[in-house]
């Protein structure tokens, strides 16, 4: 079978095609033929060397998530997991960009059948993120919410689920056209920071108290402008460096609010959760997914040959949705 594999950190020119032995499932394990993997930003700074988990070379394998059709269902799989041969289902697995992979049945998600499987490859990092940060938050009907990188895949499912429960959400962008669509999704505010000061607009709109908790994904001065945007008792979550700069922490308002900031990893939720806490969020995903409660949108695909081409056009500004791979 066809594998995207790399063998040295770098850009997407490091990925090559290679032939490997179809997997074979060990006990608790399916292997799935994969259809589709998304792009996401995980995925390009793995390549780079520069994830939470490092690449082992020779061949490491690429992809954390992705979707296809259980093909072979091994050994000690207890029928109360209801799955089978040839049925629908989104993971999560180490080397999802490639033709087959396996993966432990207890793991995979049906995909709801209003759902393709572009959409439903991107059912589990960013839903999960999305589903498990606001819990962590535990906002209020009215309390205000400020997303640095607002029209990210992740953010827009956070806006659509904040929405849904009165949270009141200030978002920021660096493109005009984005401004638009993400009041249309039901952001109350959103902040355009080429030509405006997140600091200044935030503090206009809550009136001075600054806002309940930030999700911060961009670091630089966007990240020291939503630190100093946190209102009493705020909590932020750090857990992304779309500017790759680090923020400065404003000592004042951090001595007289005492917001907590921390960051906020899904691997690391994943490792340390019960199995009850994730079937809650897994249950939680399902339904607002097949709800359609939130959207899973796709910009564009190329077929696993050209991953390579993918990753390059997923480091594009102004996407609208997320680059996806077919991989079968
Ligand atoms: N810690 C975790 O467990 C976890 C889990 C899931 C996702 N994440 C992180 O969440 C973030 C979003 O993921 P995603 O899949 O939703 O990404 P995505 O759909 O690819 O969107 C990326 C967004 O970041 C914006 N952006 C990129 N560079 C920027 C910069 N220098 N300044 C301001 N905005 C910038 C882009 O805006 P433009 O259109 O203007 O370029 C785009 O809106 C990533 O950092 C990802 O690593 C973390």
């Amino acid at each position: 079978m066809k594998q995207i594999v790399f063998n040295q950190p770098g850009d997407a020119d490091v990925l090559t095609v290679k032939d490997v032995p179809v997997p074979e499932p060990k006990a608790g394990e399916v292997r799935i033929k994969v259809k589709a993997a998304p792009v996401n930003p995980s995925d390009v700074v793995f390549i780079q060397g520069v994830y939470g988990i490092s690449p082992q070379f020779p061949d490491s394998p690429v992809g954390f998530e992705g979707a296809g059709e259980i093909d072979v269902i091994g050994t000690g799989i207890g029928s109360g997991l209801k799955i089978a041969q040839g049925q629908r289902v989104a993971f999560a697995a180490l080397g999802t960009w490639s033709e087959y992979v396996v993966a432990p049945a207890i793991s995979l998600l049906p995909i709801p059948d209003n759902l393709s499987f572009e959409e439903g490859a991107q059912f589990f990092v960013n839903p999960f993120t999305a589903v498990t940060m606001l819990d962590e938050v535990a906002l209020k009907k009215g309390d205000w919410l400020l997303l640095t990188a607002a029209f990210s895949s992740l953010n827009k499912m956070v806006i659509q689920l904040a929405q849904k429960a009165g949270v009141r959400v200030i978002g920021t962008v660096r493109r005009t056209e984005q401004v638009q669509p993400l009041l249309d999704l039901g952001a109350e505010a959103v902040v355009n920071t080429e030509e405006d000061s997140l600091a200044d607009r935030v503090k206009s709109l809550t009136e001075g108290k600054g806002v309940q908790a930030c999700f911060e994904s961009v670091g630089g001065d966007i990240g020291t402008q939503a630190i100093a945007s946190l209102g009493k008792d705020a909590t932020m979550l750090i857990y992304g460096l779309m500017s790759g700069e680090e923020a400065k922490i404003s000592y004042g308002p951090t001595i007289f609010r005492t917001p907590t900031i921390k960051g906020f990893w899904l691997s690391r939720w994943m490792e340390e959760s019960s199995v009850r806490a994730k079937a809650r969020a897994a249950k939680q995903v399902y339904n607002m997914v097949k709800q359609g409660d939130v959207t899973l949108d796709v910009e564009k695909t190329f077929p696993l040959a050209q991953a390579s081409k993918a990753v390059t056009y997923s480091t594009q500004s102004g996407r609208t949705g997320k680059v996806v791979i077919q991989c079968g």
